[in-house]
């Protein structure tokens, strides 16, 4: 971690700035030379207080000391929905689908959390690796040891950030060492870690049964339970991304009219609930998402890496159900959002057996930022860079290499400009990330 030198109450910061005018619409704004103005506020966080073009902004706010960043822009920290901070290590493990990765690699791999001292270490290096990447927020899966949850608050505590984790819940089906042995004592550690990290500076607690086929009935009714008690709290789940988990949950959970029901039953599927992959949902499934407000997180560096299949977009927007994007990292290949936002285009195109969709660069941009934290119900929080909003960001560098100079030079519109960082974009395009005022990583060429 590279700390600079401590906000001062209130800054300015002078570049172009990308944002989006409503958090809620995929419609982004640039202001080719403008003004962010950030402030300490009562409750000791950074916000943004003021944003727009430079002219009007400066003369309101006369001895700002400001921070120029020419021929830089300014632009929301990435939100990530779905990642695996212990899967660090494990990226780019092939196997014959999910279920063979999770045997083979993760659940052996998942184990060695239980030792305090590794998952701190993993933890640093994972959320250092994410600002470098300008991912400021995400919604991360520890593992099923209450130490690997402890260990990665802290390191989020220790550098500021908004972060949202939780202990896995994993009582069958999984080997000695990560399977829960006692399924009260489960729920309970869950509890315990609600009261002690929910809430605490900018960090929240996520309920995270792994996904179905590793809980008991009884394992996810009591995380229903947990969820009832506390309505603010989040919840992560896995749900419909490989043909052959789906299988195995029929075989589970005869009773469940699908494979989301069996989460529905347990009382899991709600506001601030977020599943990832649901390449696999019929129409019954998205409508249900869609009333209850649950969220998708689309995977798809995971998808194709993995071979899970495709999220389908067209029937999602038809049902009206809310999604944004994630790295899915172990089984996804990139913390990227550049990586991601790519590889969700591309997904598009494919659009099984119908004619593919062209997402557009200023909406896939969205899925990343204001839209996932619209999605985790933190818009006007994260995401984006209206007044109010927590003060992380990313300043990009489109002449970060070469081929972007070159290419980012001859386009004439905002879209093309975008498309051209999302598709030729890497970590070397985030020149510094600012996370609370503070510019805590910089990627000098
Ligand atoms: N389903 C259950 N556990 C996992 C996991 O760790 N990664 C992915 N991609 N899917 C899962
Ligand atoms: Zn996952």
């Amino acid at each position: 971690m590279s700390t600079s030198t401590p906000p001062t109450e209130t800054q300015g910061w002078r570049a172009s700035l990308l944002w989006f005018p409503d958090s809620q619409i995929p419609q982004a704004r640039h202001e080719s030379d403008g003004l962010l103005v950030t402030a300490r506020e009562a409750d000791g966080i950074v916000r943004i207080q003021a944003i727009g073009p430079y002219r009007d902004l400066a003369a309101q706010h006369p001895d700002l000391p400001t921070t120029h960043w020419p021929g830089l822009c300014i632009a929301p920290g990435f939100v990530d929905l779905h990642i695996h901070y212990p899967q660090t290590d494990v990226i780019g493990s092939p196997a014959d689908g999910l279920l063979p990765w999770l045997e083979h690699y993760t659940f052996p791999h998942e184990k060695q959390f239980s030792d305090p001292a590794y998952a701190h270490e993993v933890s640093a290096f994972f959320l250092d690796e994410l600002m470098r990447h300008g991912v400021t927020t995400a919604l991360c899966f520890a593992t099923a040891h209450s130490e690997s949850v402890d260990a990665f608050m802290a390191e989020a505590q220790k550098r500021r950030l908004r972060m949202v984790t939780g202990k896995v819940l994993q009582d069958r089906h999984s080997p000695d060492g990560l399977r829960d042995t006692d399924t009260a004592l489960s729920l309970h550690q869950t509890e315990e870690l609600i009261r002690r990290w929910h809430g605490v500076d900018r960090l929240g607690y996520a309920i995270t049964p792994r996904f179905a086929p590793t809980s008991s009935d009884a394992q996810l009714h009591g995380a229903g339970e947990i969820a009832q008690q506390f309505p603010d709290v989040w919840i992560q789940s896995h749900v419909a991304e490989n043909v052959d988990e789906i299988r195995w949950v029929q075989e589970l959970f005869p009773q469940a009219r699908s494979y989301l029901d069996v989460y529905d039953r347990a009382g899991l599927l709600r506001q601030r609930s977020v599943y990832a992959h649901c390449i696999y949902l019929d129409e019954a499934d998205r409508h249900r998402m869609a009333e209850v407000g649950a969220t998708a997180a689309v995977s798809p560096t995971s998808n194709l890496f993995l071979g899970s299949g495709f999220f389908d977009y067209l029937a999602s927007d038809a049902a009206g159900l809310r999604y944004g994007l994630a790295s899915d990292v172990g089984g996804g290949t990139s913390f990227s959002p550049f990586q991601t936002m790519h590889a969700a285009y591309t997904v598009a195109r494919q659009n099984v057996g119908r004619p593919g969709i062209s997402l557009a660069p200023e909406h896939l941009w969205w899925q990343h930022t204001a839209g996932a934290a619209a999605a985790l119900d933190l818009d006007g929080q994260v995401g984006n860079l209206l007044p109010g909003c927590e003060a992380d960001f990313v300043v990009l560098n489109p002449n970060a290499t070469a081929l972007l100079a070159r290419r980012t030079a001859q386009t004439e519109t905002l879209a093309e400009w975008l498309f051209a960082m999302i598709v030729l974009g890497d970590e070397r395009l985030i020149a510094h990330t600012v996370v609370q005022g503070q510019s805590v990583s910089d990627n000098k060429p």
